[in-house]
């Protein structure tokens, strides 16, 4: 199956230090990556640039059968792509609100938008929660609160920076049965966390940001096979 966006060679230093430097990253379409690393790797600067939010050094982006450079395909990626900070950002206003908003932006009319997001709450078995205020919420509603308005601009990845982080047993439950629905409607999905036994049933493979590297973790039961996909270009 092709990959739904291939970068190469994407490279990014911050004060003076080279973050990582990869040659190769295809992100597999309809399909569900969990990316670790330690602390610092840079797992968090990888989604941003994927998601279009934070200019990378160097890199090529090949997405829809075009060539680009990163700047000339920020606005595609910007709108495929949806990148989800671990303490979501809500507004202070009710829930439906939340939901909404991404919708207004892009011009829809009111009924068609009210149509949409009272389906999306109900997807989410967010229903009870719609009048409620978004900042009153626990960090697990507020998480699957995020998803839902995500997933209603229709984006075709989403970048879920440490999903399930502070969640007690039943909000991991929750958010990853939100996952595995988004999972089943098509929608490709690249996840970092720490809590690898939390997400790893959803992933369909597994990679791990390393001394500015990218490997790829080969799930199989019997062994994880290691293989690098580019060469150690740390400066360091
Ligand atoms: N705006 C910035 N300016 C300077 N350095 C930065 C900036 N943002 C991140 N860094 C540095 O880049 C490196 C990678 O950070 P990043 O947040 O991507 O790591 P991470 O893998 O997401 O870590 P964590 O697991 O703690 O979330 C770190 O050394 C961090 O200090
Ligand atoms: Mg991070």
């Amino acid at each position: 199956m092709n990959p739904l966006i291939s970068y190469s060679d994407i490279s990014i230093t911050m004060s003076g230090k080279l973050i990582f430097s990869i040659d190769k990253l295809e992100v597999p379409a309809h399909q569900c990556t969990l990316l670790t690393g330690r602390n610092g790797s840079g797992k968090t600067t990888l989604f941003k640039i994927m998601a279009g939010l934070l200019k990378p050094d160097t890199t090529k982006i090949h997405y829809q059968g075009l060539d680009m450079t990163w700047s000339q395909g920020k606005p595609y990626i910007q709108k495929d792509i949806i990148y989800l900070h671990q303490q979501p950002y809500l507004f202070d206003a009710s829930v439906t609100d939340n939901i909404a908003y991404g919708l207004h932006r892009s011009g829809e009319n009111k009924a068609s938008i009210h149509k949409k997001v009272m389906q999306a709450l109900e997807w989410a078995d967010l229903s009870h929660l719609a009048h409620r205020s978004a900042k009153q919420l626990s960090g697990g509603e507020k998480q699957r609160v995020a998803l839902t308005r995500a997933r209603i601009l229709s984006p075709r990845l989403l970048l879920l920076d440490e999903p399930t982080a502070s969640m007690d047993t039943q909000a991991k439950q929750q958010t990853g049965l939100l996952l595995q629905r988004l999972k089943f409607e098509g929608i490709s999905i690249m996840i970092s966390s720490h809590e690898t036994h939390t997400v790893e049933h959803l992933a369909d493979q597994h990679w791990q940001l390393e001394q500015g590297q990218l490997n790829v973790l080969k799930k199989s039961p019997v062994t994880d096979n290691v293989t690098h996909l580019n060469a150690a270009k740390q400066k360091n």
